[in-house]
């Protein structure tokens, strides 16, 4: 069966209206960045890697696709159970077809490192959204280490690029907190007959240092500077097959806390997130803003830390977010926008640039959404400033969701509690990390139509 079979139909409008009081309990789905991961390390490994609470969306089911592609052989257990039988380092085969990543920036990013780092070819390609991200960011390392690009447009997908089968170990030094160029860089120094060493001057999410780590790799990462790392991945290692644990994914809880917060009388628990201390800055960010969140039973599950968190409906405050906080709360700034809208007072979310080149230019879309729900904004330089109504938002608007899950479900959650319905023209594409938003949200008291 085709993993993509489980992909359903796009442009399927929703709204998200006023509703009662949030209660119960809500297990999120597992995390994006770690499942895409699994996938790649386990075609990257000799013999059989086990994943266990696999997150089953669009995005990391095309990645897997990719895998098989490549020569990994994948295959369904249950739900998120899967297991992969991986080709190994060195061993790839090269893809018949175009490589096609929906939506998933991630899966063609780290797929271009793991190409890029092997003798073959492939072309990548995906939806409307991807085509129009800037791929260089990942190309012009993989170029250094001797990757070609042979067709590009203007440095987008289509692309077709032909990777090296003996990696340069190179030193590089990522220009923006990117943790898919790392990562990129790092998958095609695996490789490397030699070193390979990744800058970041702003730490950005670890899983794949931390993954190749569990896998066997050799690799190390010191602080550099005040606020990022030094990572140095010796080439060539020999992964051993593992067995991965994903925990759920902070930033789909990040919808199920938000509502919880904005809707009168809620109390919920969000069970097994993710607490890696690079994903949760949307945390520090509400608690700051008032947010009455507890976090209950901190224990370690498959290397991670996870928690249960206790989330009730709270009075907020707008709050000025710095500007490096940025990298730990990267694709929250939706919905602590939707926080900040039933927020007293203005909140600044402080150099946003990045926002601008993910699913959709979320600069852009949180202004239109939050205008269309009859709240101001404005955006100076790459700073957005959200003029909070308290716990008066007047809702009744339609968001455009621009093929981003994100901003997708954060206008559903304003609905939610705001004083009249918000419509958004494409359910769809929620498709691509959290399948089960609309039913998962129900059961805790949501209202959809
Ligand atoms: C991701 C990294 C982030 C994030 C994306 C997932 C990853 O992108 O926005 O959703 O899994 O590495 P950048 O690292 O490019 O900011």
């Amino acid at each position: 069966m085709a993993l993509s079979t489980k992909i359903p139909a796009r442009s399927v409008p929703l709204s998200g209206e006023p509703s009662g009081p949030l209660t119960g309990r809500i297990r999120p789905p597992g995390d994006k960045s770690i499942s895409h991961r699994a996938f790649i390390l386990g075609l990257l490994t000799v013999g059989r890697t086990d994943i266990e609470g696999l997150l089953e969306g669009a995005d990391v089911l095309h990645t897997g696709e990719a895998c098989r592609a490549l020569g990994a052989k994948i295959t369904r257990h249950g739900e998120g159970r899967w297991s992969v039988y991986g080709m190994g380092i060195g061993a790839l085969l090269a893809p018949r077809a175009t490589l096609d990543f929906g939506n998933a920036g991630t899966g063609t990013r780290l797929m271009m490192g793991v190409v890029g780092g092997h003798g073959i070819a492939a072309r990548f390609d995906g939806d409307a959204s991807l085509r129009k991200r800037p791929m260089r960011r990942v190309l012009d390392p993989l170029a250094a280490m001797g990757a070609e690009v042979l067709e590009e447009n203007a440095g987008c997908c289509p692309i077709l690029l032909k990777g090296t089968p003996e990696p340069l170990p190179i030193e590089y030094t990522t220009p923006v907190a990117s943790a898919q160029i790392k990562s990129a860089v790092l998958l095609a120094g695996l490789n490397s007959p030699g070193r390979t060493v990744l800058v970041e001057p702003q730490a950005s999410r670890d899983h794949t240092e931390k993954m190749l780590a569990y896998f066997g790799a050799t690799i190390a990462s010191e602080p550099f500077g005040s606020h990022g790392r030094r990572i140095a991945l010796e080439g060539r290692p020999e992964l051993r097959p593992s067995r991965i644990v994903v925990p759920a994914d902070p930033s789909s809880a990040a919808f199920a806390i938000v509502a919880a917060l904005i809707v009168p009388g809620s109390d919920i628990v969000v069970e097994g997130m993710m607490m890696n201390p690079l994903r949760v800055g949307l945390l520090h960010c509400l608690r700051e803003m008032g947010g009455r969140i507890e976090v209950l039973d901190e224990r370690t599950e498959g290397g991670e830390r996870v928690a249960d968190l206790r989330v009730r409906h709270s009075p907020l405050a707008g709050i000025d977010v710095p500007a490096d906080h940025a990298a730990s709360m990267i694709d929250e700034y939706p919905i602590l926008a939707v926080a900040a809208a039933f927020a007293k007072g203005a909140t600044r979310m402080r150099s946003l640039g990045e926002l601008r080149v993910k699913e959709s230019d979320r600069l852009a879309a949180i202004a239109a959404g939050l205008g269309a729900a009859g709240v101001a904004t404005s955006v100076e330089g790459d700073d957005l400033i959200v003029e909070g109504r308290g716990g008066d938002v007047p809702g009744g608007g339609f968001a455009e969701t621009r093929l981003d899950h994100r901003i997708a479900m954060s206008f559903l959650v304003l609905g939610l509690a705001a004083s009249r319905m918000m419509t958004i023209d494409d359910a769809g594409t929620i498709a691509t990390s959290f399948p089960t938003f609309a039913g998962e949200m129900t059961r805790l008291g949501a209202r959809f139509s």
